[in-house]
């Protein structure tokens, strides 16, 4: 679990930032627009692209607004194009954005390294597709390091390359997703500036643009003249609005102070560490779980429970018996691309103590699983709720608390 700065809460819930209604005039609203106007700046600078909106409220709020600048824009050029190239490594939610936006997913496979293949890009690559979406880290946690290759065949044909980074806490600072040929970018600001990720939001995903897609951002555009920040509506060709008012001003508060607080070298600090602590995980479990990709990670690393078929133990079994030992267990069975994942992510901010601490305990539950695999199978013990029924909780959700008879 990623640790945020309490200070951000403490900035976003002072009340000259939570008390304005949003309908307030922008004669005395400059602050606040002035903060976002700038938050659009850093974000712009952070990615190395040209403009942002701040609008949508999630990640794959992003997505579909992105994917919606791209299909504006080639609607204005009469260009009808009608697929979107997708890899395996992609995050779910870049298939379900592309299926939404009425394009027809084409599926790439990644090669052994685990990202994408430039030749397989070529071939599927023509005057139809209108973007390629790329997760970057991918969903192995790794850097999709043909990137700008592929930007340049996607480009040739007259197509867009979408980029989904939501993981920015893996490249702050080292790298520009702009400066690789990337169109459009989303950004989770619950996972990297300071709001907590998971837990049901409220959170935020910024999009940020290349200049050619700028007529088409989402109105209202925050614009600056003569020192005074205004609203713009007045812009024929945007997408519209797709968010109430101006999106998630709260979450876009703490990503400002966390900015401002971290600057530009400690930003990279973060990601330096992110990838450092993951990286640090890995080389630890190496050997008592399988590596499919045994190479250096970002900020994720992906092992499987290949080790511990024979005895019978699954990645299930695994995550419930950490809970014994009083972990969160990580991310199982995503990605899809290996069988019986585990995804973990240790972020920025666990100390080395706690990395060790948790190393030590997957080695003890690899042992376990070797010596007395019910241990696992019956896990977990030490808790007041065992195991649920995860189909019964799927099929038939109880969404509502009724209290017992
Ligand atoms: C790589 C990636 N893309 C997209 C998303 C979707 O973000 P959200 O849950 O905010 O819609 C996530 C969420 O974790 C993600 O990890």
């Amino acid at each position: 679990m990623k640790y945020n700065p309490k200070v951000n809460e403490e900035i976003a819930r002072m009340p000259g930032f939570s008390l304005p209604h949003p309908y307030q005039p922008e004669t005395i609203s400059q602050g606040i627009l002035r903060l976002m106007y700038e938050l659009e700046g850093f974000l712009a600078e952070i990615t190395g692209m040209d403009h942002v909106t701040l609008q949508p409220a999630a990640g794959a709020h992003g997505e579909i607004t992105g994917m919606m600048m791209v299909k504006a824009c080639l609607q204005a050029r009469g260009d009808k194009r009608s697929k979107v190239l997708v890899p395996d490594t992609a995050h779910g939610t870049n298939c379900s954005t592309s299926t939404v936006a009425s394009y027809q997913m084409v599926g790439l496979t990644s090669n052994e390294r685990g990202v994408i293949n430039p030749q397989q890009v070529a071939e599927k690559m023509d005057e139809g597709v209108a973007a390629i979406m790329v997760t970057n880290p991918n969903t192995l946690g790794l850097f999709e390091e043909n990137l700008a290759e592929i930007a340049e065949i996607v480009h040739r044909k007259g197509g867009f390359v979408y980029c989904d980074e939501a993981n920015l806490n893996a490249l702050m600072g080292i790298v520009k997703l702009g400066h690789l040929g990337v169109d459009v970018v989303h950004i989770n600001l619950h996972k990297t500036f300071s709001t907590p990720h998971g837990g049901g939001g409220p959170g935020a995903g910024p999009v940020a643009i290349k200049k050619e897609l700028a007529p088409y951002l989402p109105i209202p555009v925050i614009d600056k003249k003569e020192g005074t920040y205004r609203l713009n509506y007045e812009r024929p060709q945007s997408i519209g609005k797709v968010r109430a008012f101006y999106g998630n001003v709260g979450i876009l508060l703490r990503a400002y102070a966390y900015i401002l607080s971290m600057g530009p070298d400690g930003l990279r600090r973060a990601s330096e560490m992110a990838v450092l602590n993951a990286n640090y995980l890995m080389h630890g479990l190496k050997g008592a779980y399988h590596l499919p990709y045994d190479r250096p990670c970002m900020h994720e690393c992906v092992f499987t429970d290949r080790l511990q078929e024979k005895s019978h133990v699954n990645t299930l079994d695994i995550a419930k018996r950490l809970i014994d030992y009083g972990f969160h267990p990580p991310t199982i069975y995503f990605p899809l691309v290996v069988k019986g994942a585990l995804m973990m992510e240790p972020t920025e901010t666990e100390s080395k103590e706690n990395l060790d601490r948790f190393i030590r305990t997957m080695i003890q539950i690899a042992k376990e699983a070797e010596q007395q695999p019910d241990l696992l199978r019956q896990a977990p013990q030490r808790v007041k709720v065992r195991r649920l029924d995860e189909v019964q909780a799927a099929r038939k959700p109880r969404l509502r608390w009724t209290p017992k008879e």
